[in-house]
C-alpha cells in the first residue's frame, strides 16, 4: 500500500476515535446503567421506573423489551428517542447521546398512544411527516403511496383518521414510522389493537425490515408476538433486567427431543416406543400435533375471502 495511503486511513480513523473513541457502529443501541426516576409535581421522588438498565442492541436485529405492565419499556424506548432525560447513566444512539437530536433523522418511533392529527387523511398525514423530514414533495407522494400499499389501506387513503378503527390507526402509525426510511425503528406495543390478521402482517412487515438490515426495537407484552420476531429480549420487571438472551436459546428445553414425522401407521409405535425405551428415555407424549389458535384463524379469514358464503368443517373431523 503507497505510504500516502496508509496515512489518510491512519488519520481518518483517528479523527473517528477523536469524535467517540469507544464508537462501535455494529451497536447501534446501548443503554449504560441508565435508570429513570419520576418526580412529582413539587418534585418528589414518585417512581423509580427504570433501574440501572445496561444492554446493547447490535445493527439488524429485532429485540425485544417485554415486562408487565408498568416495568419501564416505554420509559426505556423514550429515553434511547430523547423524549425523557435519564436520572442517572447514559443512552446511546448510534454512538451519541440519545438526546442529540441530529440522530432522529435515522430513527422511526411508533408509540404507544397515537398522536396523528384526526383531520387529516392517510395521503395528508404522511405528506405532513414527510415535510417535517425536508423531503421533496415527488419524493413524499411516492414514498406514501408505497407505504399505504405496504400497511394495506390503499381502500381508504382518502378518509380522515378520525373515522379510522384502532387497527387502521396502528397501520397508518406503523407507515408514519418509517417516512424517513429510517435505520432504527422503535416500537411501542406494535401489535396492540390489530386482529389475528393485522398482527401477522405487522409482524411480517418486521422480518422484511430485518431482512432490509434494519435495526428494530419493539417493546411488547404479547409473548407470542415478541416469540416470533425477536432475534433477542430483555425481560423487565419493575424496572429491573431480569433476563437477557436470545430467544431460541431461552425457550430451548435442553433435557427433551421433539420428533414429528408423517405416513407412519399406528401399529409402529410400539415398535418406536420400544426403542425409545431401550435408550433409556422416558416418552412424554406422541400424539397429533395441534396447530396454533392463529393459524387456524388464519387459515379460516383466508378461506372466507377466497370462498364467500361456505362454512368451515374443521370441527366435524
Ligand atoms: N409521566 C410519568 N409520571 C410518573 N410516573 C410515570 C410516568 N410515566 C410512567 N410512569 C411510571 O413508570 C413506571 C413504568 O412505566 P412505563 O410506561 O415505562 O411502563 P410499561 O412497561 O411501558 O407499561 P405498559 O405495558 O403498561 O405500557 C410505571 O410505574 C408508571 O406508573
Ligand atoms: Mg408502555
Amino acid at each position: 500500500m503507497p505510504a500516502a495511503e496508509v496515512n489518510t486511513k491512519e488519520q481518518s480513523s483517528k479523527k473517528l476515535q477523536q469524535s467517540n473513541p469507544d464508537y462501535d457502529p455494529n451497536i447501534v443501541v446501548e443503554a449504560q446503567n441508565l435508570s429513570k426516576i419520576y418526580h412529582d409535581f413539587w418534585g418528589r421522588q414518585k417512581v423509580r421506573a427504570l433501574k440501572a438498565l445496561d444492554l446493547e442492541v447490535r445493527k439488524g436485529e429485532v429485540f425485544g423489551l417485554l415486562g408487565p405492565n408498568g416495568s419501564g419499556k416505554s420509559t426505556t424506548i423514550k429515553l434511547l428517542l430523547g423524549l425523557l432525560f435519564p436520572t442517572s447513566g447514559r443512552a446511546l444512539v448510534f454512538g451519541k447521546d440519545a438526546s442529540e437530536v441530529t440522530k432522529n433523522e435515522k430513527i422511526g418511533y411508533l408509540p404507544e398512544e397515537s398522536y396523528l392529527y384526526r383531520f387529516l387523511t392517510a395521503e395528508e398525514t404522511l405528506d405532513f411527516y414527510g415535510r417535517l423530514f425536508d423531503m421533496p414533495a415527488k419524493v413524499r407522494k411516492e414514498r406514501a403511496a408505497e407505504l399505504i400499499e405496504k400497511v394495506g389501506l390503499t381502500w381508504a387513503k382518502r378518509r380522515q383518521l378520525r373515522e379510522y378503527s384502532k387497527g387502521m390507526v396502528r397501520r397508518i402509525g406503523l407507515a408514519q414510522a418509517l417516512i424517513n426510511d429510517p435505520e432504527l425503528i422503535l416500537l411501542d406495543e406494535p401489535t396492540s389493537g390489530l386482529d389475528p390478521l393485522g398482527t401477522r402482517e405487522m409482524k411480517d412487515m418486521i422480518i422484511e425490515l430485518k431482512e432490509q438490515g434494519k435495526t428494530v426495537v419493539m417493546c411488547s407484552h404479547l409473548l407470542a408476538d415478541v416469540q416470533d420476531v425477536c432475534d433477542r429480549i430483555a425481560i423487565l420487571y419493575q424496572g429491573e433486567l431480569k433476563e437477557l438472551g436470545r430467544v431460541d436459546s431461552l425457550l430451548k428445553v435442553s433435557d427433551e427431543t421433539q420428533v414429528r414425522f408423517d405416513n407412519v401407521p399406528e401399529s409402529a409405535h410400539a415398535e418406536i416406543r420400544a426403542v425409545i425405551e431401550k435408550h433409556g428415555g422416558n416418552i412424554i407424549s406422541m400424539e397429533n400435533p395441534k396447530t396454533t389458535l392463529e393459524e387456524l384463524f388464519l387459515s379460516i379469514v383466508r378461506e372466507s375471502s377466497e370462498r364467500p358464503g361456505h362454512r368451515s368443517d374443521r370441527a366435524a373431523n
